[in-house]
């Protein structure tokens, strides 16, 4: 059954604040999503019944440890994980990067090379330039082709080599949009034994993830791009999280996940995660009426997301086209929209990307400009110190209407200076 805008705005209360009677129009969803009442109600049932610290013999404990197995539960379904002990709560991916790329840091050796790109987001580059730089190891880069806006896949022969212990990619980009061929990748570092640390922040709002599938060793994520708290989430392989010297305190449990869940988490924040799965989970199981396991209502739910996106894609690709002056970067052909997420950069012709942006927030549309630390993609297009780029990302909230209205507003004269 596909996704009926109206009864999933429903769920959103956001989506129909108004401000000086302005409705909003929120295109900022690369950035940040707005959450369902399900991740609401969630987070305040866990003020108002359940908040304590873990581990006690007492009511409010107790629960407390019963929602954070759920919640790893809940991931791991989300993400296809073997079981909840793959999954790592953590302050948002960048900690999380930051703290697995230490302990894996450990085990690598001077000369060791990593591989990063030119895509990724910075959370997923200067975690692994900084610890090649304390560690003495050396750092490839994978370019992307300003052409067809994908890796240069043929480059890796030669990029991965015996002595490439890790390479850090994008499932898909938070610029370009661009969903990357990360199965290829991993088994092409996996032929010289090294591992594949994955960045899905920008992926798993939009389509089903599938850890086991994809072949990789870590997949790190964020709740709050997928319509949930801000809160980052790491899956790894369990014997990899068993076995990697994670840096954590003495007293804390050596068990997995814990050894790497440093310090008392953000327990809200993950009650309000399990309710952003709670919400998916509804979504899927309204889809396809009668499926039973939950990793297959979410997997219905991500489906018929991916069909309403991609036709909304399609849609914001016209009306983009027909703006004079307008230059996408990325993946435009309609019959190669399943190789990408419908986030969406341009510029005008002699519009300060800063300045659009401003006319759009006067309209009440909430969006991006700059480079949103996606810092190689603004420096290899030559916009970086320029003013970067426009930045329009799609959620399945959004409507046919609201794209008219964005079209509308950067079509207007004013818009180029
Ligand atoms: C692709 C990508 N990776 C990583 C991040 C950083 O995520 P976090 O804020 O959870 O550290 C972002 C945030 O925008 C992102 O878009």
């Amino acid at each position: 059954m596909p996704l009926d805008p109206s009864a999933v705005r429903a769920h959103f209360p956001s989506l129909s604040v108004r401000d000086d009677g302005k409705q909003r129009i929120y295109f900022d969803n690369p950035g940040g999503t707005q959450v369902p009442l399900r991740v609401i109600d969630r987070t305040v049932e866990y003020f108002t019944r359940h908040n304590a610290n873990s581990g006690g013999p007492f009511r409010t404990s107790v629960d407390t440890d019963r929602l954070l197995d759920e919640a790893h539960r809940a991931m791991a379904d989300l993400l296809g994980a073997a079981g909840p002990e793959e999954i790592v709560f953590g302050q948002n991916m960048t900690t999380l990067t930051f703290a697995v790329s230490r302990a894996l840091g450990r085990g690598f050796r001077r000369g060791d090379r990593i591989l990063v790109t030119r895509m990724d987001h910075d959370a997923n580059v200067s975690p692994w330039l900084l610890l090649a730089r304390d560690l003495g190891l050396e750092v490839d880069f994978l370019p992307f082709s300003t052409e067809t806006f994908r890796y240069e896949l043929d480059r890796l022969d030669s990029l991965v080599t015996g002595r490439t212990v890790l390479a850090a990619v994008n499932y898909a980009s938070n610029a370009l949009g661009t969903i990357n061929d990360v199965a290829a990748i991993t088994r092409a570092v996996h032929a010289v034994n090294g591992l594949v640390y994955v960045d899905a922040v920008q992926y798993v709002p939009h389509a089903p993830t599938d850890v086991k599938a994809l072949g990789c060793d870590f997949l790190a994520c964020s709740a709050y791009k997928f319509f949930g708290p801000h809160q980052g989430i790491l899956w790894g392989r369990r014997h990899l999280l068993e076995t990697i010297d994670a840096y954590k305190v003495r007293p804390a449990s050596d068990e997995l996940p814990h050894r790497h869940e440093t310090g008392t988490l953000s327990h809200e924040g993950i009650a309000g995660t399990l309710g952003a799965v709670e919400y998916l989970e509804e979504l899927g199981r309204a889809a396809v009426p009668g499926v039973t396991e939950r990793r297959e209502a979410l997997t219905a739910a991500m489906d018929a997301i991916v069909r309403y996106e991609q036709g909304l894609c399609a849609h914001l690709l016209s009306g983009l086209e027909s703006v004079p002056g307008l230059r996408i970067f990325g993946i435009t052909d309609r019959s190669r929209l399943h190789e990408r997420v419908p986030t969406v950069v341009f510029r005008i012709d002699g519009a300060d990307p800063a300045d659009v942006n401003r006319r759009l927030a006067h309209a009440g549309i909430h969006a991006w400009d700059g480079n949103y630390y996606a810092l190689e993609v603004t420096k290899t297009l030559g916009f970086e110190g320029s003013g970067g780029l426009n930045r329009v990302g799609l959620a399945h909230y959004n409507t046919v209407q609201e794209i008219d209205r964005l079209v509308e507003v950067l079509s207007e004269p004013g818009s180029r200076v």
